[in-house]
């Protein structure tokens, strides 16, 4: 049974042109002539789109498939759809999205999940799960420096952490244009792993420890001339984005130098390559604690290989893979990854996932004077490569 929802939009013959245009894309992938069919009629006699679940699941399939930055791509056919669409209570919403971590993360073995939204519903944080990073008294961060500006518009909403270096972010929702509002996710929920080395029993000093599922809240789906600005997907981890990005960029945790002291490496001079020491050991630490604690992760070596074999199996569907170099190669040992050494288009394609290109109470029917004369900066503006992961240009 089709379902023709509440997102229905108006779409004009180029809007009716490109959806048109995905319907056969899919069907034609799916083998499915006599569905495409009748969709095409439908789409016809109602001037105007309404995807069904089965065609946003393949539009979100589609759209990590051409996700130019991601490594995993190999995956795609994996990713569930939560069809969200219906809710309008921030209440329902954030159930919603609690039971979409719950079962993304399924106890640590994470299965990829998006959850789509109807466009009038907007999360405001970059991430479903987050640190808060705090600007204390003496001008010194605590926590994560990436979250800095929208912990701060939290706790302007009148949130408070308990003040810790990894206090989890509220869940920001607003729903057509009223005042956002903020949950605490259940504690439960929120599945976290603590960093330790196998070599270097010492590290577990540093109390370090991250959060199992990355789930990117800051991105739209578009496809077939539609866009949903709020469509949360979830997978795992590779190991780099924390242990090299999250926990050892100077701007984020900055562990390094932290690690190289408690491996007593001589720091002295550059060219001791502490800091390559001490990243390689961060990394290990990072892998041999998400396997000892049962959680899904990827290390990088095998993640550059499953991406040799998602663009062999793509040339062999007739599809040349597209991909944006600077961010398949791994931020350590690049060259001895094989993705180091191959060159690659980087052309955008529909499907895709897209940055929202204005802060959400920026945005077109949205209050941008929330909370009332505040002057909030934005926290989307800032230039940070922290959770950058599938930025696209638009
Ligand atoms: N790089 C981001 C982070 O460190 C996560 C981006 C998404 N990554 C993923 N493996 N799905 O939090």
């Amino acid at each position: 049974m089709h379902k023709y929802s509440l997102d229905t939009m108006p779409t004009g013959q180029d809007g009716l042109e490109r959806a048109a245009r995905f319907l056969r894309k899919l069907y034609g992938e799916l083998e499915q002539p006599e569905e495409l069919a009748l969709r095409l009629d439908q789409l016809n006699q109602i001037g105007s789109y309404a995807p069904t679940a089965k065609e946003l699941e393949g539009a979100a399939r589609m759209a990590w498939r051409n996700a130019n930055r991601c490594i995993g791509r190999i995956y795609w056919k994996s990713l569930k759809l939560k069809d969200c669409r219906d809710l309008r209570q921030p209440e329902a919403i954030f159930e919603a999205l609690t039971d979409h971590i719950r079962t993304s993360t399924s106890g640590g073995n994470i299965r990829p999940l998006i959850s789509v939204f109807s466009p009038e519903v907007i999360i405001w944080n970059e991430q479903l799960i987050g640190y808060a990073g705090y600007r204390q008294a003496d001008g010194t961060i605590l926590g994560d420096p990436a979250n800095l500006a929208f912990t701060d518009l939290c706790l302007r909403l009148g949130w408070r952490g308990e003040g810790t270096r990894f206090d989890v972010l509220p869940l920001v929702i607003q729903v057509n244009g009223e005042d956002p509002v903020c949950f605490d996710w259940p504690a439960d929920a929120v599945l976290e792993v603590p960093i330790r080395h196998p070599d270097y029993p010492r590290l577990r000093e540093l109390e370090l420890k991250w959060y199992a599922l990355p789930a990117i809240s800051s991105m739209s789906l578009d496809f077939g001339g539609l866009s949903y600005p709020t469509a949360p997907f979830s997978g795992w981890y590779m190991g780099t984005e924390i242990g090299a990005r999250d926990l050892g960029d100077a701007h984020r945790y900055n562990q390094l130098p932290r690690v190289a002291e408690i491996m007593g490496l001589d720091t002295s001079h550059p060219r001791t390559l502490w800091k390559d020491q001490a990243m390689v050991a961060l990394n290990q630490a990072v892998l041999f604690s998400f396997e000892r604690a049962g959680v899904k992760i990827l290390d990088h070596h095998t993640a550059s290989d499953l991406f040799e074999t998602f663009e062999e199996v793509e040339d062999r569907q007739g599809r040349a893979v597209q991909a944006d170099w600077n961010w398949i190669v791994p931020p350590v040992s690049g060259s001895a990854t094989g993705v180091f050494h191959r060159e690659y288009t980087n052309e955008v394609r529909t499907p895709n996932f897209f940055y929202r290109d204005r802060s959400p109470w920026q945005g077109a029917g949205h209050r941008t004077e929330f909370p009332r004369g505040a002057g909030l900066s934005c926290p989307y503006h800032r230039k940070s490569d922290a959770d950058s992961w599938c930025r696209e240009p638009r």
